[in-house]
């Protein structure tokens, strides 16, 4: 099965938002469509990096990435913060939300992001290079609850740069909100 991975563009959201539609479900996947609209449209999550993967020209996949930094004092930091991926009911498990990850992370790293984190599953995540954020000492925008702290995770895009950076993340003003770190 042939899977093209490129960037979204504009006509795509219709395609996009059946896909987070099919992955989420209808109660959760409403918000997470209007998310996906707020960051596209606020200038405090750009750049993006908005991919989409296809199998025969049909969209069956979407990953999304928006602007982070790291509050500390050893100045400014390019990174950036993986939310939402979704992959349609229909094709999942068929390494397609992989292939994403991977090829999002291949970009971001070419174009200078030095982190990416991430709140999700802490047993998918870790396939892709993934570790827990709080041991590694960056603090989500949000306290995260006891029993989710392996969730938080981060990836080091730049070799070493873990010893040198730690801190609060600040994400996107779409992002900014205690609910959607609570869950
Ligand atoms: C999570 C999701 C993006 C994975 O995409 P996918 O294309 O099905 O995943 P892949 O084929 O690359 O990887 C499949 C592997 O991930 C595992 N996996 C899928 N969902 C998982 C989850 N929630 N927790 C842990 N592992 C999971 C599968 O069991 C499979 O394991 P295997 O390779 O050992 O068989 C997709 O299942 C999805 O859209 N889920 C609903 C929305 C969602 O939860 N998004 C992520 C929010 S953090």
């Amino acid at each position: 099965m042939q899977v093209e991975i490129r960037e979204a563009i504009g006509s795509d959201f219709q395609a996009i938002s059946g896909v987070v539609l099919s992955a989420f479900g209808n109660k959760e996947g409403p918000a997470i469509v209007q998310l996906i609209a707020d960051l596209l449209a606020y200038e405090s999550a750009q750049p993006v990096l908005s991919l989409v993967a296809l199998i025969d020209k049909r969209i069956v996949g979407h990953i999304f990435f928006s602007k982070a930094s790291v509050n500390n004092s050893g100045g400014e930091i390019s990174a950036s913060l993986l939310a939402p991926l979704a992959v349609h009911t229909d094709f999942q498990s068929q390494r397609i939300g992989g292939q994403l990850i991977t090829e999002g992370l291949k970009q971001l790293s070419r174009s200078g992001i030095k982190l990416v984190f991430v709140l999700g599953h802490p047993d998918y995540y870790p396939k892709f290079g993934f570790s827990e954020a709080g041991i590694m000492g960056f603090d989500a925008p949000y306290p995260i609850p006891q029993k989710n702290t392996a969730a938080w995770m981060v990836q080091e895009l730049h070799p070493g740069i873990f010893k040198s950076i730690s801190g609060r993340v600040i994400c996107a003003d779409a992002l900014d909100d205690p609910k959607l770190w609570r869950e």
